[in-house]
């Protein structure tokens, strides 16, 4: 299979430590609901593939998200592998944490918005509200050793309420790392913003006082900037993407949210410059043509089509 040619660039980390999504952002907008044992086999193959950190389900309301409301038996399904700091799921509220905790989960992520629109759409809270949820899960988690990352959501756009002023996105950010975070991430959950927003919300977020080493950028693809965004972001200094296998994904919440950026396609971009991963791009490749032909359809990924493709 072909390979990127390597040429390394400068401002450019040696390494860059991705965060799949695929399972959880991929598989929650599915509107066939995938078999658990399927879930567990694309999560065998990820870690195959090398991928080290795999958020793998949601322990939302199962009336929300009916795609996920087998969280737990996937959980059981893989076993001790997905106890561990590296396997997140997603928990908004308090019975959520109840249920996590239950299936013995080593790593949560809470997730905010950024706009009010989202945050009724997507929690049926307010902006402030939010917190009144997210403020005991997340103290809950620390105090029980978990790992807890803090998602915005709507970042570099609305859908409802339009352009997103950078301060507002800082200052929900503030507010989750301020609950003893981790680690933050940033969404475009619509995938519409530019790369001088990514620069304007970052430094926001460091004058805020939150370090680079613990924000993780999360682009969805929709208007093709999920990558140019990303290499702007390292270029700044981030470290940690989010990608899912194939560019699975969307938000049931957000309808103009299409796939995260591709793995396969961060892949190429990251290899080319020579940058580690520690994944193995063929087998990724392989592992989501075999995902598109568990969901009859092809794969949004450019990497994936072009490799997949017979020579
Ligand atoms: P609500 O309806 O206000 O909740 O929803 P409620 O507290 O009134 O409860 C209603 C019912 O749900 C009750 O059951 C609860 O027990 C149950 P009933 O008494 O009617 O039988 N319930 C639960 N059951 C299981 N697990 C739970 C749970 N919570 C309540 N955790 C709520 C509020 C937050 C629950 C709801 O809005 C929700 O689940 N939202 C999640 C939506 C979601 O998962 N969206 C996608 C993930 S976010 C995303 O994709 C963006 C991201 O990728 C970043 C980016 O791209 O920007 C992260
Ligand atoms: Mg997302």
């Amino acid at each position: 299979m072909r390979t990127p040619q390597v040429d390394r660039a400068e401002g450019m980390p040696e390494r860059v430590r991705i965060y799949e999504v695929g399972v959880r952002d991929g598989l929650q907008n599915e509107e066939n609901i995938v078999p658990v044992d399927v879930k567990a086999e694309f999560v065998r193959r990820l870690e195959a593939a090398g991928v080290e950190t795999i958020e793998t389900t949601s322990f939302v309301s199962p009336t929300w998200v009916p795609q996920l409301a087998d969280a737990a038996e996937l959980l059981t399904a893989l076993g001790e592998s997905a106890r561990g700091r590296n396997r997140p799921v997603l928990v908004p509220n308090e019975k959520g944490l109840d249920r996590a905790l239950e299936a013995g989960v080593g790593a949560i992520a809470i997730f905010g918005s950024a706009t009010e629109a989202f945050a009724a759409k997507n929690l049926n809270a307010t902006v402030d509200g939010q917190f009144d949820m997210f403020g005991p899960v997340a103290k809950r988690a620390k105090d029980e050793g978990l790992w807890v990352r803090a998602y915005v959501s709507m970042c570099f756009g609305d859908p409802w309420e339009g352009d997103v002023a950078p301060d507002q996105v800082v200052s929900v950010a503030r507010r989750l790392m301020d609950l003893g975070c981790d680690e933050l991430s940033i969404g475009d959950t619509i995938g519409v913003g530019t790369a001088g927003q990514v620069e304007s919300v970052l430094d926001g977020l460091v004058e805020a006082g939150i370090s680079l080493d613990t924000i993780a950028v999360h682009f969805h693809d929709t208007y093709g900037q999920a990558l140019p965004n990303t290499l702007t972001a390292l270029r700044k200094g981030v470290t940690i993407v989010d990608s899912s296998a194939g560019g699975l994904g969307g938000c049931p919440y957000a309808k103009s949210a299409t796939g995260n950026l591709a793995t396969e396609d961060l892949l190429w971009a990251l290899h080319g410059l020579g940058i580690e991963t520690g994944i193995d791009l063929p087998a990724m490749v392989g592992t989501s043509m075999w995902m598109s032909e568990q969901l009859g359809k092809p794969p949004a990924s450019a990497v994936v089509k072009a490799l997949g493709a017979p020579a």
